[in-house]
C-alpha cells in the first residue's frame, strides 16, 4: 500500500494552515478558509458512517477529520514531494515559473506539517497518500466515496482528474467547487480564468454546475444532489463568504 509515514510535528510555526481548525491544547488555529459552519453541506450532506472516503487535496485535513468524526474511514490524498502543481505557463519572460515551483516545494511541506500536527492532536486514524492527482493509485482499498474539495478549478485538466477517480469505481463522487451564485441548472460552461493581466498562477477554470454534471455523466455518474453554500475565506485582501456548490453523484 502506498501510505505515507506519519510525521511528528510539534510547532505551528512549522505549519501552513489552509483550514481553520480547533485543536486540543491549541484552540482555534486560523487558516485561509474556515469551513466549520458549512461542513455538512460542503461534504454534500451524505451519510459516511462506515464508508471509506478518499479526500483528494486534503491540505490541512479539516475535511478528513470531519469525515472521521462522522464515522468514515478516510484516506487523505495530496500532491507529492515534487509539488508539481499545474502552474499556468505565461509567456511573459518576467513571470518566473521556476521561482513559483521552488516556493511551492516549501509550502507543500508546511501544508503537510499542518495536516500531521492536527492528525496527532486529534488522534486521527486517517492514512495519507501523496502523488499525482491524474494517476490516483490503483492499489488503494476499494473506496465508497471520492471527494474533490475545491481542487478541480486549480487543475489544468479537471476532467482527467475526475476520470482518474472514476477508474477507481467509487459508488459516490462528491465535488465541492466555487461557482457563480446563480449557475445551478445552467449550461455546461467552463470559464478559462488566466489572463496575461491577472497572472493567476493556478486558478485555471471556473466550472459551472452544469459542466461538472456533464463531465460526471460522461464518466457514468448521475448527479443526485446539489447544494449551495457560503464558506468563509480568510485570505488577505478577500475576507468574506464566497459561494460554492457541492455536487453528489452516484455511479450508474
Ligand atoms: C484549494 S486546496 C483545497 C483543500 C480542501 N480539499 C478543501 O476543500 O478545503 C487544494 C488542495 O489540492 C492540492 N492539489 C492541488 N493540485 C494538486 C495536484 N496536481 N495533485 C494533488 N494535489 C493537488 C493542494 O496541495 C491543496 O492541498
Amino acid at each position: 500500500m502506498p501510505f505515507a509515514e506519519p510525521r511528528h510535528v510539534e510547532r505551528t510555526e512549522d505549519c501552513l494552515f489552509y483550514h481553520s481548525i480547533e485543536l486540543p491544547g491549541l484552540g482555534l488555529v486560523e487558516g485561509l478558509w474556515d469551513l466549520r459552519e458549512v461542513a455538512d453541506d460542503y461534504l454534500g450532506g451524505i451519510d459516511v458512517q462506515g464508508k471509506r472516503v478518499l479526500d483528494v487535496g486534503t491540505a490541512s485535513g479539516f475535511l478528513t477529520f470531519t469525515l472521521e468524526r462522522k464515522g468514515a474511514e478516510v484516506i487523505s490524498f495530496d500532491i507529492g514531494d515534487d509539488a508539481n502543481y499545474d502552474f499556468v505557463p505565461y509567456a511573459d519572460p518576467s513571470y518566473d515559473i521556476e521561482a513559483l515551483r521552488e516556493s511551492a516545494r516549501k509550502r507543500v511541506q508546511d501544508l503537510r506539517n499542518s495536516y500531521w500536527l492536527a492528525h496527532r492532536l486529534l488522534a486521527s486514524k486517517a492514512r495519507a497518500v501523496y502523488g499525482d492527482v491524474y494517476d490516483l493509485p490503483a492499489d488503494l482499498p476499494q473506496l465508497d466515496v471520492v471527494l474533490f474539495g475545491m481542487i478541480l478549478g486549480h487543475l489544468r485538466d479537471p476532467f482527467a482528474a475526475l476520470h482518474a477517480a472514476a477508474r477507481l469505481t467509487p459508488p459516490t463522487i462528491v465535488i465541492t467547487n466555487q461557482t457563480a451564485e446563480h449557475d445551478i441548472g445552467s449550461g455546461p460552461y467552463a470559464h478559462f480564468m488566466p489572463t496575461p493581466e491577472n497572472r493567476e498562477p493556478n486558478a485555471w477554470w471556473g466550472l459551472s454546475v452544469g459542466c461538472l454534471t456533464q463531465m460526471l455523466d460522461v464518466l457514468g455518474y448521475d448527479v443526485v444532489d446539489v447544494r449551495s453554500l457560503w464558506p468563509l475565506c480568510l485570505a488577505e485582501g478577500r475576507v468574506g463568504k464566497e459561494h460554492c456548490s457541492s455536487i453528489v453523484a452516484k455511479r450508474r
